[in-house]
């Protein structure tokens, strides 16, 4: 089985994704021992937060407290999300690596995440890209909804070429797609890539994908088939956006990283440490965690006899 790409790189979006969602609003301390942690545990990229209102999001209301008190590791970039000058000021002001920029597909999930729309916000990044420019900070993008909408239902994969050809102009390298409440299916995803390929074959595409009606990791393979070798999960799979119904779970880290080990594919992560990590989270968050792996343990994992009574009920 040979799908193309010897070697991934991982971006978790757990402290992000993952507790912005959440009910209980986690410490400050407790994000930053996990953010250490997965510095330990082989992560080269981690969007450790969100520079946004706190209003919106007071989950994440500790951004520059939080990358202040993690121990900075010069071969990890931490970048986080940005959706106006102020969350740009506020981001340069903690000397983060990289600023990511978001916005919707669709117009409706726009209003609702960012009470403007797709045309303002892309106006709104040019001011954010001249200050990180004056500062040498580079800028990504990422697209929300990328794969369908949970109020517009499809997105024409000609907006998500569009939104990218504005992206490229604004000097950007990459772009995210992002599958918001698990849109995605495996056809949409390749026509998808294939479409931003075709049409601005520089830009580097990464994957983020939600596992909320369970094809999420069927649709890293299709990205893997299509040399996509950049992808974001979460450990203990959680993660979802607040303004969107039904939204669930990113894909799990530690299991995105059993399945590439398994596939020989290169991650750079340390399963043990990352399983570790899921539990400290769900001990922090204090529910079980839809992750797989953390609960079940690796494949060659031997369990005794003893534990498990024989048919007759012994
Ligand atoms: N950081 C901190 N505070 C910010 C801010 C930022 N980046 N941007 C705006 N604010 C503050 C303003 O100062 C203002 O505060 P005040 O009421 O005390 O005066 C308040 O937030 C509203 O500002 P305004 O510019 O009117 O924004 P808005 O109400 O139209 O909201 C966003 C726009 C983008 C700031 C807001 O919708 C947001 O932060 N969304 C993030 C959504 C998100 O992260 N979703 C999950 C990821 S997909
Ligand atoms: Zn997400």
């Amino acid at each position: 089985m040979d799908f193309g790409v010897k070697e991934v790189v991982l971006t978790e979006v757990g402290t992000r994704d993952g507790f912005q969602s959440e009910k209980k609003i986690v410490s400050t301390n407790d994000k930053i021992m996990l953010i250490n942690d997965l510095v330990k545990a082989g992560f080269q990229r981690i969007e450790f937060s969100s520079f946004v209102s706190p209003k919106a999001i007071p989950q994440l209301a500790d951004a520059a407290e939080v990358i202040k008190g993690v121990d900075r590791n010069n071969d990890v970039k931490f970048t986080a999300l940005v959706p106006n000058l102020r969350g740009a000021i506020r981001a340069l002001e903690c000397q983060i690596d990289e600023i990511v920029v978001f916005l919707s597909a669709s117009e409706s999930h726009n209003q609702k995440n960012l009470n403007r729309s797709i045309h303002e916000s892309l106006t709104g990044f040019e001011e954010v890209v001249k200050l990180a420019n004056d500062n040498n900070i580079p800028v990504h993008g990422d697209i929300s909804t990328a794969f369908g909408c949970p109020f517009e239902g499809n997105v024409q994969y000609k907006k998500l070429v569009e939104i990218s050809k504005q992206y490229k102009a604004l000097g950007f390298k990459g772009v995210t797609l992002g599958d918001t409440t698990g849109m995605a299916t495996p056809p949409i995803v390749k026509a998808a890539i294939r479409e931003i390929q075709d049409n601005i074959p520089d830009l580097d595409i990464t994957l983020h994908f939600h596992n909320t009606r369970g094809v999420g990791l069927a649709n890293v393979l299709i990205g893997l088939n299509e040399g996509i070798y950049l992808y974001e999960s979460c450990f203990g799979g959680i993660g979802g956006c607040p303004f969107a119904p039904d939204a669930t779970g990113n894909i799990c880290s530690e299991d995105l990283v059993y399945m590439m080990n398994e596939m020989n594919i290169k991650t750079g992560i340390n399963i043990n440490h990352l399983i570790k990590i899921a539990k400290k989270a769900e001990k922090i968050l204090e529910y079980k965690l839809p992750g797989q792996v953390m609960h079940a343990g690796e494949r060659l994992k031997k369990y005794s006899l003893e534990d498990v009574k024989t048919a007759k009920g012994n």
